[in-house]
């Protein structure tokens, strides 16, 4: 058997066991499990995914008492699945993703990864932080998007498996070198994947750094919550919990403004069917190709945890609440989807995904009156964002 279980064995007691005494220790688990009348499934399983080079990819897989099951690859700290039951019960994977480690190295657009160091775009790649000026490579036009070139979800993680009460947890642990990508500072980050049994996915970020640097680090799922990828999410209905948004100019970088959405097509403060206004004429719209937007969510502090939006799909019955302690949400509507790439046995055509984003206001570090995503050595880096899932 290539998995390995990590239920009920104390991490610190796996970890300092040899490799031989692991499978001893191993077997024990299970035959003791086994014995046990009312066991649960397995909560943590982990199989090789293939390679990077030379560096291994491994898989994880974290499921609940509920049969809710998240698959997580160290590669971009990546969810490559997500299996929520749909009113009738039916578990089906709810974010877009590949059985196979290819696919992610021939070049999806972030699908379910981490992105780092700075996640959404920062202006001409350029920012000014205590008096000095950076340049960053511009991967997205004459910007930068998602930390460059080779951002954190291009980086093999590395993962530490977690006891807890709540429900499997999966540490992975990224160390960016100072001048990565053009950035200041070694920074390391890490994201801990917790999956609960009361139905919730919990991410949460932390990360230090050796010199100043911006950080903003958010997960790229793209949801489809019919289960099926060939569906596009224009059906969906969104409530997203923010007076305001960030509007933006030709390249989707913020102006500066802070617009109201009341009367515009990005009033979801009550849930709104996606597709109703998606092609009005609107020039924000027609910017973004779609959505494609920072909304400002409603807090009664920047970094305090609160309803940041409610995904919900009539057909399946399945609902998403996003919580976060971030002081934006981004809301892409997949409009760039176009069906690539091919020849991988599944596309994903245009709009049959959907992210949601938390996060920090796009391109932050050139914006003085946006929260600050500025990072200094001493501080700690610090984000929650939950997903809780549940059926109507
Ligand atoms: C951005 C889109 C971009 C996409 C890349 C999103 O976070 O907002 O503009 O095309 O990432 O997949």
């Amino acid at each position: 058997m290539s998995a390995s279980f990590f239920r009920s064995l104390p991490e610190t007691a796996a970890r300092r066991a040899p490799r031989a005494a692991r499978t001893a220790l191993w077997a024990h688990v299970l035959a003791a499990t086994a014995s046990v009348t009312h066991a649960a499934a397995p909560a943590m399983t982990k199989v090789p995914f293939g390679h990077v080079g030379d560096q291994s990819v491994e898989l994880y897989t974290l499921a609940n008492v509920h049969g809710i099951e998240a698959r997580i690859m160290t590669y971009g700290a990546t969810i490559v699945s997500l299996k929520t039951p749909d009113r009738r019960g039916r578990l089906r994977s709810i974010v877009l993703g590949f059985d196979t480690l290819a696919p992610y190295l021939a070049g999806v657009p972030y699908f379910g990864a981490t992105v780092g160091r700075y996640a959404n775009r920062i202006a001409h790649g350029r920012f000014v932080l205590d008096g000095k000026t950076y340049q960053l490579p511009l991967n997205d036009g004459p910007n930068s998007l998602h930390g460059g070139s080779r951002g954190f979800d291009k980086r093999v993680w590395t993962a530490q498996p977690i006891e807890s009460a709540a429900g499997p947890a999966l540490r992975l642990t990224y160390v960016s070198a100072a001048g990565e990508e053009g950035y200041p500072g070694t920074l390391t980050a890490r994201v801990t994947y917790r999956l609960t049994n009361d139905d919730a996915l919990s991410i949460e970020y932390d990360a230090t750094t050796t010199a100043p640097t911006p950080v903003n680090l958010a997960n790229h799922a793209y949801f489809n919550l019919t289960g099926d990828p060939q569906r596009t999410i224009l059906g969906h209905v969104l409530m997203i919990a923010a007076s305001r948004f960030t509007p933006v100019d030709a390249m989707l970088i913020p102006t500066g403004e802070l617009r109201a959405v009341a009367g515009t097509a990005f009033d979801f403060r009550s849930p709104q069917r996606i597709g109703s206004r998606i092609d009005a004429a609107d020039e924000q719209l027609r910017l973004g190709h779609g959505y494609d937007h920072n909304w400002v969510l409603d807090k009664p502090a920047p970094h305090a945890m609160g309803l940041a939006a409610v995904l919900s799909e009539p057909s399946s019955g399945r609902v998403v609440e996003v919580r976060t302690t971030q002081p934006g949400l981004q809301f892409y509507s997949g409009n760039f989807l176009d069906g690539k790439p091919a020849g991988t046995g599944t596309v994903f055509a245009h709009r049959t995904g959907m992210c949601l984003e938390t996060q920090h206001f796009p391109d932050s570090p050139n914006h003085a009156s946006f929260p600050s995503t500025i990072l200094r050595p001493g501080q700690r880096y610090s984000e929650l964002t939950v997903l809780r899932f549940r059926v109507r």
